[in-house]
């Protein structure tokens, strides 16, 4: 039998990098599957990949910044699959590059937006679906909701306020049995180092690589294999935590 047998996972912001890779960890591991993302075209490439391996997926147009688009997943879900177990919040966005007293109110507005507020609308809906049989939601922090990172204010106080949203719900949901988590990357290689200028410039690239005590950039799997483990009946005791996966950046 297989680890998620008859179990629904939520993938946000599952059409591309670390999101793609989660909502393909989850339906190798027997979960069906459903990817709420903005970019259609490469949400069904991720739901095509899916059924491609014999699972199930579905995908479901949302932006996690309307609440009420938000309801409309997780009410899809139910639609399709009948349940929710497990939810992985990792919708986001980079937003502009710019020190705090550059930076427009419309990009800090639409970071906090989509990477902080889509992550408590998404939990809004998704932990009223766990409660009868319980569950587990990992909330996609970053290095950056633990440190500072110059030029990115907005992107550091939403991940921050991630960590902080993460370790209240654990606290009120401890006892229902819906377990709630986070997980913190360094850069990983995925179209939003591409967009941000890093993994296609060799020079910052190198820059980045090199700030890595293990000397490279993360891989999205590497990220995917540790939110199935935290849904995973093995983390049955892990709480509000906000797990580093990093190479080491941290630890510096
Ligand atoms: N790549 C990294 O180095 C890194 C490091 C730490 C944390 N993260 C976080 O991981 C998550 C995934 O990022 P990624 O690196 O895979 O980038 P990505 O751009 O490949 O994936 C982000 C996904 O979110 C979707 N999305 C964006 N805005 C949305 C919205 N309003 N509603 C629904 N979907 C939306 C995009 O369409 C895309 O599919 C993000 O929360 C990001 O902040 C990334």
């Amino acid at each position: 039998m297989q680890l998620f047998q008859d179990k629904v996972a939520l993938v946000t912001g599952g059409s591309t990098g670390i999101g793609r890779a989660t909502a393909l960890s989850f339906a190798a591991k027997g979960a069906r599957v459903t990817v709420a993302d903005l970019n259609s075209e490469e949400a069904r490439k991720t739901v095509a990949h899916i059924e491609e391996g014999g699972g199930a997926a579905i995908f479901v147009e949302t932006d996690v910044s309307d609440p009420a688009q938000a309801q409309a997943m997780v009410a899809e879900t139910l639609k399709a699959f009948g349940r929710l177990d497990y939810a992985c919040n990792n919708a986001g966005i980079e937003g502009v590059s710019a020190p705090a007293a550059d930076m427009a109110e419309a990009d800090w507005q639409r970071v906090i937006g989509v990477n902080l507020s889509g992550v408590f609308y998404s939990m809004k809906y998704e932990i009223p679906a766990m409660l009868e049989a319980g569950g587990a939601i990992v909330n996609m922090a970053s290095i950056l909701g633990q440190v500072g990172f110059a030029n990115a204010a907005a992107y550091t106080a939403a991940k921050h306020g991630v960590l902080g949203l993460t370790k209240a719900a654990a606290l009120e949901y401890a006892k229902a049995g819906v377990r709630v988590n986070a997980v913190c990357p360094a850069f990983i290689a995925t179209p939003m180092l591409e967009r941000a200028g890093i993994t296609s410039n060799e020079t910052v690239r190198g820059a980045i690589q090199a700030a890595h005590p293990v000397g490279r950039l993360g891989e999205p799997e590497e990220i995917a294999g540790v939110v199935t483990f935290l849904c995973s009946p093995e983390a049955s005791f892990m709480h509000g935590e906000a797990v580093l996966v990093d190479g080491g950046y941290v630890a510096q």
